[in-house]
């Protein structure tokens, strides 16, 4: 951060002044040092794209590392993820879930479902990640876990943010996690005339706001990746 003490003209100083801006310089170096992304990570978004055409939209390596250090930090073991798209947040959760963790996660679309499946299998997981091919706007509706959850990731349909709290704040433990990525809706949050899913900002934003109105937790955001909400249960 500059230095904006000044000894001759006292000067307030503003929230953006003590805010360091996050150059892609600084950005590259976060990435490459705090990052949970092997070579195996990044092999599974590369081939994902090159081999079957699906989307490089998983979480950054850095995101990851955060995962990792809320996954040990409340010690969860048992996880659930709405969004697989290619296995990358799961493995990458499941890795530092360690031992008697069980990580279910919902993908709707079968190539990324089948894709997954493989990559988990190599990553030698198989036995801590399950991946259900379905809607999870279906699927949350007769969801009950056997033991209540310590974490849960939104990461797919961001319309169906809302219903998926609602579905499932009642199956997460007090002090568990709930993480929402896409918080700043790919960037155009506060964008008057938004490029790309209008409603998607209208609807983020009223999501931001139902989320801090719930008694149920304590919300927090954090500006990494497109934004990730942090709700704690209390
Ligand atoms: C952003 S990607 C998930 C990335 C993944 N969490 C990662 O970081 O490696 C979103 C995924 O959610 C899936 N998806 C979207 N809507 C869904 C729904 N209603 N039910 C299940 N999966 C859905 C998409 O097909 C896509 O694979």
């Amino acid at each position: 951060m500059k230095n904006n003490c000044s000894t001759s003209t006292p000067q307030l100083i503003t929230v953006r002044d003590r805010q360091t801006p996050l150059t892609p310089e600084l950005l590259d170096y976060i990435e490459e040092t705090f990052t949970a992304e092997d070579s195996f990570l990044s092999d599974v978004v590369d081939a994902s794209w090159y081999m079957e055409g699906i989307p490089q939209i998983n979480i950054t390596g850095w995101q990851g590392n955060f995962l990792q250090f809320l996954v040990k930090s409340i010690n969860a073991k048992n996880i659930l993820e709405i969004g697989t798209l290619a296995g990358y947040s799961a493995i990458t959760m499941a890795r530092a879930a360690g031992d008697n963790a069980h990580i279910l996660t919902i993908e709707k679309e079968r190539l990324h479902y089948k894709y997954a499946l493989e990559r988990i299998a190599q990553a030698g997981l198989s036995d801590k990640i399950e991946v259900v091919n379905a809607n999870a706007r279906e699927w949350v509706k007769n969801y009950k876990p056997l033991q209540p959850l310590d974490m849960i990731f939104l990461d797919a349909d961001k319309s169906g943010y809302w219903q998926y709290v609602q579905r499932l704040t009642p199956h997460l433990r007090s002090g568990g996690l709930l993480i929402m990525d896409n918080a700043f809706a790919f960037g155009f949050l506060l964008d008057t005339a938004p490029e790309r899913s209008p409603e998607l900002a209208k609807s983020m934003l009223g999501f931001h706001k139902k989320l801090l109105g719930m008694a149920e937790y304590f919300t927090t955001i954090v500006p990494i990746g497109d934004g990730m909400l942090l709700s704690r249960k209390t």
